[in-house]
């Protein structure tokens, strides 16, 4: 499919992995209905793919995406943003089964902090800048980060972020706990992609278990987020690649799992 607003390519030692590069570089990446779309559509294909086994969205050296377009946005009516749900279509990718890496360089502000957050872990290059200023705007979140960063880094942070717009650094959202790793820029990208590639080495199914599980606990209380677990980790044992990985480790060798 030919893309406007994003480009994706494959990329990996097996070509297992998709990369989306959000592409709107003068406007920072603002990311407007049709950059959304194409991110939904993007994954949802790679999600259906059954050569791929993660996927890694990235902008550019200044900018992941600096929030929604609010030139877009700025003229919407309460029955516009209202009767046509706004903004709900965004959250297409967490219905991803498949791993999510975003590589954040830059600003990921607002819109853009959002959708770092619905990615399943996020690599942060030394110039990353996160932050919710929608309060500024005289608005607030709009695409989950009142949810998500209280998750993330507790409800302390996340009220002094959202209630006045102040940007963290990367060094900030790696104590925090909102990214996993801080690069140096130059080498965040590449860094996203050697740990996606990593994950598409493993048995497919068991990944989309795995992210299953973990994401659950967003949702669920301890004892059923533990049954949940449960029932997940005995339906490994339905798989020849739970075989496979055991069998692997007890002869020495390196397991080949085959995603059944
Ligand atoms: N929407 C639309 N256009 C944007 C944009 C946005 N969120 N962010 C940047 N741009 C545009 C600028 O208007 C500018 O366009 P022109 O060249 O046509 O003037 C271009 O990108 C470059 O931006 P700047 O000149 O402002 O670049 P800078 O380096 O001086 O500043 C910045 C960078 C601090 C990120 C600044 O651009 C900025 O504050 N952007 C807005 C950030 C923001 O408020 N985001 C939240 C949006 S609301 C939201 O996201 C709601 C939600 O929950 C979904």
């Amino acid at each position: 499919m030919a893309y406007n607003m994003i480009k994706t390519e494959r990329v990996g030692a097996n070509n297992a992995v998709v990369l989306v590069t959000l592409n709107r570089p003068k406007a920072l990446n603002a990311l407007c209905d049709e950059l959304m779309d194409e991110v939904g559509i993007a994954v949802t294909e790679a999600d259906k793919n059954p050569e791929v086994g993660a996927i890694v969205i990235t902008g550019n050296d200044k900018a992941f995406a600096a929030g929604a377009d609010i030139k877009q946005m700025k003229d919407k009516s309460f029955p516009e943003v209202i009767n046509g749900n706004f903004l709900s279509s965004w959250t297409q990718l967490t219905t991803t089964r498949k791993p999510i890496i975003a590589a954040v360089n830059g600003y990921a502000l607002g819109g853009g902090c959002e959708l770092a957050m619905m990615c399943d872990i996020i690599y942060a290059g030394d110039n990353a800048k996160f932050g919710q200023p929608e309060i500024l705007l005289g608005t607030i979140p709009g695409a989950g980060g009142t949810q998500r960063l209280v998750r993330a880094i507790g409800k302390s942070k996340a009220m002094e972020i959202c209630l006045t717009g102040d940007q963290i650094n990367a060094e900030i959202a790696l104590q925090s706990g909102l990214v996993a790793k801080v690069h140096p820029k130059e080498e965040n990208l590449n860094e996203a992609i050697k740990l996606a590639d990593k994950i598409a080495s493993l048995s497919k199914p068991v990944v989309a278990m795995c992210k299953e599980a973990i994401s659950a606990s967003y949702e669920l209380t301890l004892n059923e987020g533990n049954r949940l677990e449960r029932k997940l980790f005995h339906s490994t044992f339905a798989l020849e690649d739970r075989k496979e990985g055991m069998d692997a480790f007890a002869a020495k060798r390196k397991a080949v799992f085959k995603d059944c």
